[in-house]
């Protein structure tokens, strides 16, 4: 980001982050990165701490992993949007036994004073600042996979895509890697069936775990966070346009409506259409949708979604925010061509395109991850699960990957139940367990009815 604004959250006034914080062990203080400001590694060990009460999960499996030491003697290359709870998981691979370098997965998330205490308080290589432009972008990825990774975890297919076009000569010792998002998840899948994929990968995003409390809460509160925070705008009585009814569609719609809004929903997908109107929202096409709307929040992992014919109609003062992957569900370049003026001065993440009918549009975060660039993204609780699932999936992948095609595999269902038991035992919830008669019954098809 050229004006140099960074992820919202608290910074550190304080100078001096110093190289004698304590270690997880094993790697120097102070590892090679390329991070804005050691200075703040104070604000980010803050952080982290605040992050790390509501992460039972992780918790215990850094316990576990210091005693089973999944990761003895392996390198970890991760591309993760670089946040407190991040820094939590990159702990836990390195009580397994990893050495990690971190590369951020996008240009706009990184909290930098998270990205200077890992660097300098734990020993991370971090590879990460908030606001560089995309050639600086790929050239920490590149960084992070000069270590020579065993495994990789990815958050949008960049890292993956990247080893597999720039250094093709690593990937013989890759073992297989995670990956986070349902974009990436399909550009994975694009891979693998034209033979392209050299390694197997997990898609951790498919788990019902990360669906639920990743997608449909994580996504839904924090959207609708930074959409408050960068417009301080009253929800209530407003019409948000919601483009999207997947897991993170759907969560933001409930939230909007939770706030008071009406909501319009506008689908590709007859099946979650129809799921949308059964939830009891307005199902139209963006078209129509476009004139009716006071928030319009796209989160489809397509492109284009919000077209120059879209903009043309929409009222003045429409709030423009996208929750998708990539930054190009909004056609920002639309917007800037049809703009006469824009105003980058009112409020942190809000730009006002100035259109020549004295409408005026206000698009946020220049059109990127909404809640991770003017919010702090998911809250860590929600996290927690998250990649504690991504956790169990790699320590399982450490020991298995030699056995697995170089395909997109899902994470063994036990991994997704063991992590919802961790955290439901980690916040005091008991549930039933089947009764031996239950399970003979469930397990038979010899008894009846
Ligand atoms: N901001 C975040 O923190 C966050 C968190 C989770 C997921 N995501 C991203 O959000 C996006 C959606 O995630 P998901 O898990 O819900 O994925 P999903 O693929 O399950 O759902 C996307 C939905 O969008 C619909 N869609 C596709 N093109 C459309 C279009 N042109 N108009 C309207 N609807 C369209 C699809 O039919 C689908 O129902 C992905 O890019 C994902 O990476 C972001």
């Amino acid at each position: 980001m050229a004006d140099g604004r960074t992820a919202a959250g608290p910074r550190s006034s304080r100078p001096g982050g110093s190289l004698d914080g304590p270690l997880d062990g094993g790697a120097p203080p102070g590892a090679p990165g390329d991070i804005a400001d050691p200075s703040l590694a104070d604000s980010g060990s803050a952080r982290i701490e605040w992050a790390e009460r509501a992460m039972p999960v992780l918790h215990l499996l850094q316990e576990r992993f210091a005693a089973e030491r999944p990761f003895a003697g392996l390198t970890i290359a991760a591309c993760l949007n670089v946040t407190a709870e991040t820094a939590i998981l990159v702990r836990t691979l390195r009580a397994g036994g990893a050495s990690v370098a971190l590369a951020a997965s996008n240009p706009l998330s990184t909290q930098d004073d998270v990205a200077a205490a890992l660097a300098l308080r734990h020993g991370i290589a971090v590879f990460a600042r908030a606001g560089v432009d995309r050639p600086t972008y790929y050239s920490h990825i590149a960084r992070a996979l000069d270590t020579a990774p065993d495994l990789v975890v990815d958050d949008g297919c960049d890292l993956v895509n990247t080893l597999h076009t720039q250094r093709p000569d690593l990937l013989p010792g890759v073992r297989g890697g995670c990956e986070s998002t349902a974009t990436g998840v399909i550009r994975l899948r694009r891979m693998a069936a034209e033979g392209a994929l050299k390694f197997p990968v997990v898609a951790v995003n498919d788990t019902a775990t990360r669906r639920l409390v990743d997608s449909t809460f994580g996504t839904g509160q924090s959207v609708l966070d930074g959409i408050l925070r960068a417009t301080n705008t009253l929800l209530a009585g407003k019409t948000v346009v919601v483009a999207g009814f997947g897991p993170s569609g759907r969560g933001v719609a409930e939230r909007a409506r939770g706030l008071g809004a009406e909501v319009i929903v506008t689908e590709i997908d007859p099946v979650r259409a129809l799921d949308a109107v059964l939830c009891g929202y307005r199902v139209l096409p963006m078209a129509e949708a476009a004139a009716a709307g006071h928030v319009f929040i796209t989160v489809t992992g397509s492109t284009d979604v919000i077209g120059a014919e879209h903009l043309a109609v929409m009222r003045d003062g429409a709030i423009l925010a996208n929750a998708g992957h990539f930054d190009v569900e909004i056609d920002v370049r639309a917007l800037a061509d049809m703009a006469v003026a824009v105003r980058h001065d009112l409020r942190p993440h809000v730009d006002s395109f100035d259109l020549p009918d004295g409408r005026r549009l206000l698009l946020l975060a220049e059109g990127r991850v909404v809640n991770l660039v003017a919010a702090e993204g998911h809250p860590a609780q929600a996290m927690d699960l998250s990649f504690g699932v991504q956790a169990l999936a790699l320590a399982w992948l450490a020991g298995h990957a030699a056995k697995l095609a170089p395909d997109v595999h899902e994470v063994p269902a036990s991994i997704d139940a063991e992590a919802a038991r961790l955290e439901l035992a980690a916040i005091g919830i008991h549930i039933d367990v089947l009764t031996p008669a239950q399970s003979a019954y469930l397990e038979s098809w010899r008894i009846g009815s």
